[in-house]
């Protein structure tokens, strides 16, 4: 096993391989700027630890990790317009830097170019991370539209909201670390187990983008402060918030969710502070935790030598205290 950040090395590398600015420039532009912007790599880096873990060399792994990359990367060219989104990681989002246009054909490309890097496998290995990739896929976009349906939407619970985030984040996860179990060709236990271990994490993960998109650190987060609150996003947050607050208060956060922060440019302050004096803040860093800890559980399952699982661990446990 190499150190995550090999891993990470690795797929920068290969990502330099492979993808480069071709004609016409205006569509391959946007690419490469989002993909050498960087981002944490954290999809890729588990495709590469899986298949490692399930004994077979990284390397064969490369084409799907830097797909999967790819995906993400089309997800949030396409995410970012959806968001009405400033800034990603620290920099201008593609369809401010040029245009929606450009992010939506740059961004339809990408999701083009991801498929095609899985023509580099064979027979049924092929066809197993075809499969799990347009499944994967699908459920993003199915994750996506609820996404944007709720926050025009009054009665989003909190199974609603986690539906809503296992589609749009958790999959890709879990999907990432049986993509390299795929490529391994471990048996079909160790497969699901991976992928359950992924999909709990991702759901973790969410919950702390979440999080962070309200509490974390503007400087070091990389987009628009507050952004989820200016889009009215019914985040567990928000939806902790309603059920934990009298009457006045839920009222005052729901006046808040209704109005633009041009009108009153308060707004994200006041809906902090809600979610912090009703307990919201604070529950969500337990279930964050709480997730953590189930896929932990899974994890514990898994039929493999306990020093094959330790980087897994590391790695959950590096998610849970990150600050970007
Ligand atoms: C952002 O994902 C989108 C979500 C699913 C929350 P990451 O936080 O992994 O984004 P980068 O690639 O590291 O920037
Ligand atoms: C994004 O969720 C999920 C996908 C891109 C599929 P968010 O909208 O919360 O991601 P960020 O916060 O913009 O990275
Ligand atoms: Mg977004
Ligand atoms: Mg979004
Ligand atoms: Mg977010």
């Amino acid at each position: 096993m190499l150190a995550i950040s090999q891993y990470r090395e690795a797929i920068i590398d290969y990502l330099h391989e492979k993808i480069r600015v071709k004609e016409p420039v205006n569509l391959y532009e946007p690419m490469v700027y989002i993909l050498e912007q960087g981002g944490k790599r954290l999809r890729p880096v588990l495709v590469l630890m899986a298949t490692e873990i399930f004994d077979c060399n990284y390397k064969k792994a490369l084409d799907a990790a830097l797909a999967i990359e790819i995906f993400h990367n089309f997800s949030l060219v396409h995410d970012d317009i959806m968001d009405d989104a400033p800034i990603r990681r620290g920099m201008e989002t593609v369809h401010e830097k040029w245009d929606i246009n450009t992010g939506i054909l740059s961004g339809d490309a990408m999701l083009i170019n991801a498929y095609q890097l899985f023509e580099s496998y064979e027979g049924d290995t092929f066809k197993e991370l075809s499969k799990l990739f347009t499944k994967t896929a699908i459920q993003v976009c199915e994750g996506q539209q609820y996404d944007i349906d709720f926050e025009t939407r009054d009665n989003v619970g909190i199974e609603d909201y986690l539906l809503m985030i296992e589609y749009k984040t958790a999959v890709l996860v879990g999907a990432s670390l049986q993509m390299g179990a795929i490529v391994a060709q471990t048996s079909q236990e160790c497969k699901e187990a991976i992928y359950q271990y992924g999909r709990l994490l991702g759901i973790a993960f969410q919950l702390q983008d979440d999080y962070l998109d309200a509490f974390g650190d503007p400087e070091t987060f990389g987009k628009q402060p507050g952004g989820d609150i200016i889009e009215n996003k019914k985040t567990f947050l928000y939806i902790k918030t309603l059920e934990l607050a009298g009457r006045s208060e839920a009222q005052q956060l729901e006046h808040l969710y209704s109005i633009s922060p041009i009108e009153n440019s308060g707004k994200i302050e006041a809906v902090k502070s809600l979610f912090e004096t009703c307990g919201a803040a604070e529950l969500t860093r337990k279930e964050i935790e709480n997730y953590t800890d189930m896929a932990f559980k899974i994890l514990d399952k898994i039929q493999l030598p306990e020093e094959k699982k330790e980087p897994l661990r590391k790695f959950g446990e590096m998610l849970m205290e990150r600050q970007v």
